[in-house]
């Protein structure tokens, strides 16, 4: 909806304050000339904010700095249009109140590296670019808190290095269907992964003297009508799966800010709950820093300020408008203004801006560059690898089919997207790593990718995917040909996604070229005893079961960063040994997925989009009925056959996992599993260790086994072992109890399951939780409007 466009009304107010706001702008010099009010970094945050006047105070609440050309936006204020941009590109500003000390914040976008304009009007011939990491789900594939950290570090060194004081990441929503159009932005399926790699990437970042913004909090797991989407969810399920990671990120790494999400949770919104930001977040957590709402998330200026939501992103007139009023009126009152502005005073203090760090705007890209490669060949995941087919034996030439292995899909689309220097293609990197390329192969994937991106329409928006471009066939007798010049196929299947739209079943699975063209090319290429390897470029799940027998190696590259094809290169070939684990489950089917039924939800009949930004879309809602049944908690549970289970992942070596050894047989305060690794296989490489518990389930329904510790060994060469400790705190073994909104340990025998993914349990041990442990006693809150009927385990 067009806020004020049509609405005469509107328009009045409008200009009502814009009368308020020259006054603002025009007022302090006189003050100025008579007294010195007191200076933010120099007085007490205290004495600057009475010294603030509302119209101020306001101004520090909305926001500005959104560039983009939108012609249904609502109107943002004409005097913000004026103030210069100091990084352009940038998602968004605080605006700067010059008289008190007070400057403006940059943010930035996002997670896979600093998203600005890599050039500007006025600098000619120079260039601004940031490095592209992998994406979230790959890092999060490492499952390697230090990586996280180190990976987190270059991002805080590029944004403060850039002018940026604020990143706008991580992406923390979990997977909860594996067409979520953002899922490449977001970790896992897992809350405990997703919090303890989130909070390590946070204090990665935040190390180097900026801020960041785990977002979208809370339950936004999809992309369909994303601001008008009511997601209905129990208590226990919003507690457990979908606030945990945030809860961790919170209680591990108290980041600079929270970014609430579009969406309404069980009928409010979420920059609107109150119960959401300041009862859970502030209150139960203890988060210290400011919230903003995601970019025009959120309807109702005064209940977004009630409810704890300081900063409203990147801020529009009608919303000054309508917290000015609301002042004068006594509908707010000036008390919450000051909380805000308090907590966003105590941030800005921090900023690099504020310690006025002289940036300039060459960040170590070289070092970042290797960092994005070892991330991302750290990350991957080795899916298939039959008769030992990778690494690949010798550096013959390789017939290089599919679209991907020469427009290598590096990032998502939309604010995750990265204005990088360059990118590495798969047939560079496959070159620089010394393997020949077959170049006839090569000049007809060039020649086609060329003509169809000339014919590719532009995105209906910005920040929309480009339709993409369908996969290149190739007739059998020219694969025929191939096999006779080169020594091996690598197939790449390509997927891009992006915000703003789910993927739909079609993008899930594979389409009738690519099957042909794995058909041929596997039947070809072992006619002629050679071997088949399959690179999966995508930016979420996809269907396998169907195809990976036909092929001898899959590996599972995602969406890479520009680095991409020497990443890949690096484990085709064994300079690294791939130690990837799934932080998801692949189906076997899509009808397999828990959600598969209630995904992405419905328009609610008969009902009117309300005023205010639409961003399209209209009202709609979708029901969490699996509850707590997310991803390996569904298969594990309900004995349904997953492609490749949570956890999962080869290497080219072996490990033997030891038999845990407890420091007690009866829970205590907490509990210390140890877990001997050793390497038994003919490589250096690195494992993961990962504990799942299953709780005795009395009063609650529990899941066959959650994931409750895991840790990731050193590199261990052939015959070398790590002992790796996991710590077991009581938070660890607790579930939610709704009933009395209280996290509960149930008395009664715990059993510890050492697994190399949620379904292969090498090893098992058991102690006892003698009595009732009621941990932590919290609140009712953001209760359902309508009876769930929750799935629950069968044998409940
Ligand atoms: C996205 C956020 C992003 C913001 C600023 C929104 O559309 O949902 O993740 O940070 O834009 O670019």
């Amino acid at each position: 909806m067009l806020v004020g466009a049509r609405d005469p009304a509107a328009r009045s107010r409008n200009r009502y304050t814009l009368l308020t706001l020259a006054t603002v702008l025009l007022s302090p010099m006189s003050s100025a000339s008579t007294q010195q009010p007191p200076q933010l970094g120099e007085d007490p945050i205290a004495d600057v904010v009475a010294a603030m006047t509302v119209e101020e105070k306001v101004r520090l609440l909305v926001g500005m700095g959104f560039s983009m050309d939108m012609p249904f936006l609502p109107p943002i204020d004409p005097e913000d249009a004026k103030i210069p941009e100091k990084v352009p590109g940038a998602a968004g500003r605080t605006h700067a109140i010059a008289r008190l000390g007070i400057p403006s914040l940059t943010l930035a976008d996002g997670p896979a590296g600093v998203r600005i304009a890599p050039v500007r009007d006025d600098e000619p011939g120079r260039a601004y670019h940031a490095t592209a990491f992998p994406v979230a789900s790959l890092t999060a594939s490492s499952w390697d808190t230090e990586l996280l950290g180190t990976v987190g570090r270059a991002f805080g060194q590029e944004v403060r290095e850039y002018g940026v004081d604020i990143l706008l990441a991580p992406g923390m929503n979990i997977h909860r269907n594996p067409l979520g159009g953002r899922n490449f932005e977001y970790y896992s399926e897992d809350p405990l992964l997703s919090g303890r790699l989130a909070a390590a990437f946070v204090a990665g970042v935040e190390a180097e003297g900026v801020g960041t913004a785990p977002k979208h909090f809370a339950a936004n797991n999809q992309e369909f009508n994303r601001l008008q989407l009511n997601t209905i969810v129990s208590e226990r399920a919003l507690r457990e799966i979908y606030l945990r990671g945030f809860e961790i990120v919170v209680r591990d790494a108290q980041p600079w800010t929270v970014m609430s999400s579009y969406n309404l949770i069980n009928g409010t919104y979420a920059p609107e709950s109150r119960e959401l930001l300041t009862t859970v977040l502030r209150d139960e957590w203890g988060f210290r820093g400011f919230v903003m709402t995601d970019w025009f998330g959120g309807r109702d200026a005064l209940a977004m300020i009630r409810a704890g939501n300081d900063v409203l992103m990147p801020g529009y007139l009608q919303q000054s408008t309508d917290l000015l009023e609301a002042v004068r009126s006594g509908a707010l009152s000036e008390g919450h203004l000051d909380e805000s502005v308090t907590r966003v005073l105590e941030i800005v203090m921090q900023s690099p801006t504020f310690q006025k760090h002289a940036y300039a705007n060459e960040p170590d890209l070289a070092s970042h560059a290797a960092i994005a490669r070892r991330a991302a060949a750290e990350s991957m995941v080795l899916l298939q690898n039959d008769a030992r087919a990778l690494p690949l034996a010798s550096r013959g030439t390789v017939a290089l089919f599919g679209n991907a292995g020469y427009e290598l899909i590096v990032g998502g689309t939309g604010s995750g997207e990265v204005n990088e220097a360059y990118v590495v293609s798969l047939d560079a990197g496959l070159e620089d790593a010394g393997f020949g390329i077959d170049a006839s192969l090569r000049d007809e994937y060039r020649a086609y990718m060329a003509d169809q991106k000339a014919q590719q329409p532009e995105p209906p928006m910005p920040f929309f995917p480009r339709p993409p471009i369908s996969e290149r066939p190739v007739t059998a007798e020219r694969i025929a040909q191939l096999v006779r010049a080169t020594d091996v196929a690598v197939v790449t299947i390509g997927r891009q996604s992006g915000e703003m739209t789910d993927r739909e079943l079609d993008d899930f699975t594979l389409s009738a070229t690519e099957h042909a063209l794995i058909d041929d090319v596997s039947a070809a290429f072992h006619a002629a005893g050679k071997q088949v390897v399959v690179v999966l470029n995508v930016a979420g799940v996809i269907e396998v079961a169907s195809w990976r027998q036909q092929v001898d190696a899959i590996l599972l590259a995602w969406q890479p960063g520009q680095e991409g094809g020497h990443a890949i290169a690096d484990v085709l070939r064994g300079a690294v040994n791939p130690s990837g684990r799934l932080p998801m489950t692949f189906p076997l089917r899509y009808a397999d997925v828990p959600s598969a039924d209630n995904f992405p939800g419905e328009v609610i009949p008969g009902q009117e989009a309300p005023a205010g930004p639409s961003l399209f879309g209209v009202p709609s809602r979708v029901t969490y009925d699996e509850g707590i049944y997310v991803g390996y908690r569904y298969y594990c549970t309900f004995g349904v056959e997953p492609a490749y289970p949570f956890g999962y992942g080869l290497s080219y070596t072996r490990f033997d996992l030891g038999e845990p050894e407890l420091s007690a047989t009866e829970f205590a305060d907490e509990l210390r599993v140890t877990v001997q690794v050793s390497n038994i296989g003919p490589t250096p490489g690195r494992d993961v260790v990962q504990l799942y518990l299953s709780a005795p389930g009395i009063a609650l329904d529990k899941p066959a086994r959650e994931l409750r510790a895991f840790a990731k060994t050193r590199l261990l060469r052939p015959g070398q072992s790590e002992s790796v400790g996991l710590t077991l705190t009581a938070r660890d073994l607790a579930s939610f109890d709704t009933g009395r909104a209280a996290w509960v340990v149930e008395p009664g025998t715990y059993t510890v399951q050492i697994g190399a993914s949620a379904d292969d349990i090498r090893h098992r041990a058991t102690f006892v939780v003698p009595q009732e442990l009621v941990i932590e006693r919290v609140h009712n809150v953001l209760t359902p409007e309508v009876p769930i009927d929750e799935l629950t385990s069968p044998d409940r």
